[in-house]
């Protein structure tokens, strides 16, 4: 059975103040619950200060983004170590916002991935395609394509260290969520998939969240799917009450 995991995505949002207040009250009010795992992603500039507002709490820190070298002259960039360092546990890796604004490929995104899991992070590694791929029945190769060459060197180890997040396009955003048997169906293809690749334990072992318009409304449904094991939650992750309410879903 995998733990459900509830991710909060801040994505350009909260100051240094804002976050570590917003990761005090979140630390109160989940209290000891630990049947729920619980991840924040702020961005970087407030990293370590919710690190130590989280320090002894059983909520993890991830970040939004990295670079896949280990040092250099990449001006404006941050490495798996430095994120380490700042007390990261986990990564997102591959959102779509990343793939389609600042133009990461999969080639790109795998080694991303191998540098999060050479520093010993835990990649949250996003696939999903666009409503245009929906719409020309192009769905199922778009994620089979992402998963293979973004998971492209990895071992079966590694993707016991990896979780995975299906976040459709065209449901990020916009309040247009995938109805649980939509979400469902994909998250049976990824775990075929990974099933093909790296055996059924593996694939039966690795948490696949959804995301795209993930609400206090709707995360109960989702998580009936069998094959969702969590979500990655990106608006509703800014307001502590309301993320609280996700991720005391029932
Ligand atoms: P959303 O974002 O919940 O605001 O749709 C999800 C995400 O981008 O991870």
């Amino acid at each position: 059975m995998i733990r459900p995991v509830i991710a909060g995505n801040w994505k350009m949002n909260k100051t240094i103040a804002e976050a570590v207040d917003f990761a005090t009250r979140l630390r109160e009010a989940l209290g000891s619950r630990d049947d729920r795992e619980v991840i924040i992603a702020p961005p970087f500039t407030a990293l370590q200060a919710v690190a130590e507002a989280l320090r002894g709490s059983p909520i993890r820190l991830a970040a939004q983004n990295l670079h896949e070298a280990e040092k250099g002259a990449y001006t404006g960039e941050v490495s798996a170590a430095m994120l380490s360092e700042a007390g990261c546990a986990c990564v997102i890796v591959g959102h779509s916002e990343r793939r389609t604004l600042f133009g990461e490929g999969n080639e790109r995104i795998n080694r991303k991935l191998q540098a999060t899991l050479t520093e010993g992070l835990q990649p949250i590694f996003c696939v999903g395609e666009t409503l245009a791929e929906r719409e020309a029945g192009r769905m199922p190769a778009v994620i089979e394509g992402q998963l293979k060459e973004g998971l492209n060197h990895l071992t079966a180890d590694d993707i016991g260290e990896t979780v995975i997040a299906y976040e459709p396009v065209w449901a990020i955003g916009t309040g247009r969520t995938a109805s649980p048997g939509q979400a469902q169906e994909v998250h049976r293809l990824i775990r075929d998939w990974l099933g093909q690749q790296y055996g059924a334990g593996r694939a039966a072992e690795t948490a696949i969240l959804y995301g795209g318009s993930v609400t206090p409304k709707n995360i109960s449904e989702l998580m009936t799917q069998p094959d969702i094991n969590g979500a990655l939650v990106g608006g509703a992750s800014l307001d502590v009450a309301t993320f609280m309410e996700i991720i005391q879903y029932q």
